[in-house]
């Protein structure tokens, strides 16, 4: 384990086991569809390939870069797109795909950016769902993981860019941020 983490939340085991489950309904759920799947950048690399390839289905993907860090420890309430879609989500089954949903901030300005946009449905799959950090009431419809309020980082998550790298996702030590 790395030395600026306290504990494991969750393991590669765990990361493998929720993909092919989570795959599996959505492969049930969308079947005769061609969905698109939009993964927000950078925290859903790690998640978007290993989920997609438990899919099996024909589907498209696409990325958006959004922030609402700035590098902190907490959502700083303003959603920015920094890089848009490439492709059209008017009449399309759009799944997007998170590393976790905290406050829903960014989710929900997604969502009814979508929505505005013409997409015919827009449901989220993320790999992690942290209830307590709410600040609008929302609930994602495919959740790999709920987790508590703790600052967790690895397997696309960061603190200042660093341990997205990391294969598990685990808590942060305080020290580290609080530095
Ligand atoms: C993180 C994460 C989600 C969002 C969740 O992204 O990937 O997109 O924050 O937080 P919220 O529910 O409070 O809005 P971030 O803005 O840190 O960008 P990143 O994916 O590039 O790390």
């Amino acid at each position: 384990m790395h030395k600026d983490i306290s504990e494991i939340l969750v393991s590669q085991q765990e990361i493998d086991d929720i993909c092919t489950t989570l795959g599996k309904q959505l492969t049930k759920d969308y079947e005769g569809k061609n969905p698109l799947l939009v993964g927000l950048l950078k925290g859903c690399v790690p998640f978007m390939s290993d989920l997609s390839k438990k899919i099996d289905l024909k589907l498209e993907q696409a990325y958006m870069s959004v922030s609402s860090y700035h590098g902190g420890i907490s959502s700083s309430g303003n959603v920015n797109i920094k890089m848009d879609l490439d492709i059209s989500i008017q009449d399309r089954d759009v799944i997007i795909v998170e590393d976790i949903v905290d406050t829903a901030n960014t989710i929900v300005t997604i969502i009814n950016l979508f929505k505005h946009r013409g997409a015919k449905s827009v449901k989220v799959a993320t790999l992690l769902d942290k209830p307590a950090g709410r600040t609008q009431t929302y609930e994602p419809e495919y959740v790999g993981k709920t987790i508590p309020k703790a600052f967790v980082v690895g397997y696309g998550l960061d603190f200042d860019e660093y341990y997205r790298n990391l294969p598990y996702v685990g808590i942060l030590k305080p020290e580290v941020y609080k530095k």
